[in-house]
């Protein structure tokens, strides 16, 4: 079924964690700590759709992942009163699939679709019109019987996520009235978020071990909220359950995660590419080959953080590893590579 319920993106985590996923999200704009720049544009939209009693206009969200699109969608949802609808590109595989999730909306609906970038072709095109004057074109019957039929559909809103607008055929990115992207987030904001999802699992964190914990985020809401949950058990077995700054060493040590918040995977791609080419441009299917790992993986998942950090750079000839990321790697600038 292409309606799915609000999960977490990431498959791995079982049922139990995903509950305590969707508890601390935030709902609304006031619980939602961070992008305020996309908040005031948000809150400025919703009051004016409400004032003239109209659904707001399509809204599309990028950014890497983590960052809390999913999230905002929801809150923007609970904000507008409306219902909310949660479906993913790949998710919708024929055109009838949409057109059934489209008919089963009222107006108002608010329908998110996660990872629009991985809609199909056929699916994409019966969307342009619905998003454009809610209209849903259906061909019926087969062969020379074949007719096609106009529906009304209710005024809906889609919300599109995605971790890339480069990846969005332009007519689809066109039908978009707003289209935002999400920043990464700075070391207080993650603070927040930390000590907020903390009093929500009634758990202790000392001031200073928020903090480091901050530090090996990624700059991210959801890497923090689950590292909180590593180090929450890991005070629980080891200690009397409060999370304090040794604690939090200890079990960020046992996750292996740096100081730069980096875990195994970001150093063993910055390591490959030190190894097999040195300070040279390596191609971003080059990378992929050397790692093992998609390139959409390299693309949405590490690059972005690393490229904050400053360790890689994007070169018109392809990526390139940083002196940061050498001496971060144990490696002098005078070493010999190659
Ligand atoms: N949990 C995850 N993301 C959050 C955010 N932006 N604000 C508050 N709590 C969060």
């Amino acid at each position: 079924m292409a309606i799915e319920r609000i999960v977490d993106i990431d498959a791995h985590d079982s049922d139990e964690e995903q509950k305590i996923e969707v508890t601390l999200r935030p709902q609304s704009f006031k619980e939602y700590i961070g992008q305020e720049r996309l908040k005031n544009n948000l809150k400025l939209a919703i009051a004016a759709a409400k004032k003239r009693s109209e659904p707001i206009d399509h809204v599309l969200l990028y950014g890497p992942p983590g960052l809390g699109k999913t999230t905002m969608a929801g809150v923007i949802a609970h904000e507008m009163g409306t219902g909310f609808k949660v479906t993913s590109g790949p998710a919708i595989e024929r055109a009838g699939d949409l057109a059934s999730i489209l008919t089963n909306l009222v107006d108002g609906d608010i329908l998110f679709i996660d990872e629009i970038h991985r809609l199909h072709r056929a699916v994409e095109e019966v969307l342009y019109s619905a998003m454009e004057d809610y209209k849903l074109d259906i061909v019926i019957g087969k062969g020379p019987a074949a007719r096609s039929v106009r529906l009304d559909l209710p005024k809906f809103t889609v919300i599109g996520a995605t971790t890339r607008t480069g990846a969005l055929a332009a007519p689809l990115r066109d039908r978009f009235g707003h289209i935002h992207r999400l920043e990464f987030y700075n070391e207080g904001e993650i603070v927040k978020i930390i000590n907020r999802a903390a009093k929500i699992l009634e758990s202790e964190i000392q001031p200073m071990a928020a903090k480091l914990l901050s530090t090996r985020s990624r700059l991210t809401p959801r890497i923090a909220n689950r590292l909180l949950k590593r180090v929450r058990d890991y005070a629980d077995v080891n200690g009397d359950g409060t999370i304090d700054e040794r604690i939090t060493t200890e079990a960020l040590q046992l996750l292996e995660i740096d100081n730069l918040g980096l875990d195994a995977g970001d150093r063993n791609l910055l390591a490959s590419m030190i190894n097999t080419y040195g300070t040279k441009a390596v191609g971003l299917n080059t990378m992929a080959a050397i790692t093992g790992d998609e390139a959409s993986t390299i693309e949405d998942f590490y690059e972005p953080y690393l490229m904050q950090l400053g360790l890689i750079e994007r070169t018109p000839r392809g990526r390139k590893i940083t002196n940061k990321a050498l001496k971060h790697l144990g490696h002098t600038t005078q070493d010999n590579l190659f």
